[in-house]
């Protein structure tokens, strides 16, 4: 197995609201260039983490680490779960605004901006002031300004809420490009089931605790049941079963001249996120 060195490391962080936990002891590590999903319903404690990590917010113990050192600001893109930009300035101001508060050149700044938004398709709606753009706009400049700076990390708090389908598409294909092409880590929390299965690397979080931290392939190899379903003459049964063998000595039980279909399927994405997280006791 490669051990992949964790760009981010939390450990034992715990976040208390009026005397309420609201993270209770969490630890995991982000590994270098992973697209990383933190699942979790409403209230789960996601945006919490998130501004923990993003340094807007002190933990009550507990820490977060970046390449072993404290996080600093400007090595890492933040994405809020609110939009956040100046509601006066046009969205190309708002990026210049970004860039020269890190002294970047003019030119050079320019430059950038006009990629970002050719990339991430701004390009009709860039000299609109930020106030007139529409949800999925302001979505977009929001991902603009945390990628200005070349990040070795981005982090968004549910980052594609109010994207069309068309946007969101056009957002991830480019975040993947970037995973891909440099290495970039992806740090995302979500409910769209479809966009955490593009992760590498899933936590789910419920209520304060971590109910399940891994790849992609162990959530599904430890949580993923088969579902049988035999479509007979005049009725159809359902069975939640574990194994291939499991299913064929159950359909050997059954008058072969009766069964007009069958199915033999595992539990998507969804099915198990509710398990885990409607299971009162579950947790890693
Ligand atoms: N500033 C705050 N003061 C008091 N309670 C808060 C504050 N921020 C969040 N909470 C509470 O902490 C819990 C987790 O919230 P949050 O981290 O926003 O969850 P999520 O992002 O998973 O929906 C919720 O019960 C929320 O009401
Ligand atoms: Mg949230």
């Amino acid at each position: 197995m490669i051990l992949i060195e964790p760009i981010l490391t939390i450990q034992h962080v715990k976040k208390d609201f009026h005397h309420q936990p609201v993270l209770k002891d969490i630890s995991f590590t982000i590994p270098k260039g992973s697209i990383f999903a933190i699942l979790g319903l409403n209230g789960a404690g996601k945006s919490t983490l998130l501004h923990i990590i993003m340094q807007i917010l002190l933990p009550t113990s507990g820490k977060v680490q970046m390449n072993g050192k404290p996080i600093l600001k400007d090595k890492i893109g933040v994405v809020f779960q609110e939009n956040t930009l100046d509601e006066e300035l046009t969205i190309y101001e708002n990026l210049v605004l970004r860039g020269r508060l890190y002294q970047i050149k003019r030119k050079q700044l320019h430059q950038r901006i006009m990629y970002l938004a050719k990339e991430l398709g701004m390009e009709s709606y860039l000299d609109k002031k930020y106030k007139h753009c529409s949800g999925g706009q302001k979505r977009i400049a929001m991902i603009a300004r945390a990628l200005l700076m070349n990040p070795e990390i981005i982090i968004m708090d549910e980052p594609t809420t109010a994207l069309d389908i068309e946007a969101r598409k056009k957002v991830w294909d480019y975040l993947l490009k970037l995973n891909k092409e440099k290495n970039l880590t992806i740090f995302y929390s979500s409910h769209y089931i479809d966009e955490a299965s593009l992760a590498t690397n899933l936590c789910i979080l419920n209520k304060a605790k971590i109910v399940f931290n891994g790849t992609y392939k162990d959530l599904i190899t430890k949580y993923s049941n088969k579902h049988l379903e035999i479509d007979l003459q005049n009725n159809t049964l359902k069975k939640e079963i574990n194994s291939v063998s499991t299913a064929i000595s159950y359909l050997n039980k059954l008058d072969f001249n009766k069964i007009n279909t069958f199915s033999l399927k595992n539990s998507n994405l969804e099915e198990i996120f509710l398990k885990l997280v409607q299971n009162e006791n579950s947790c890693i």
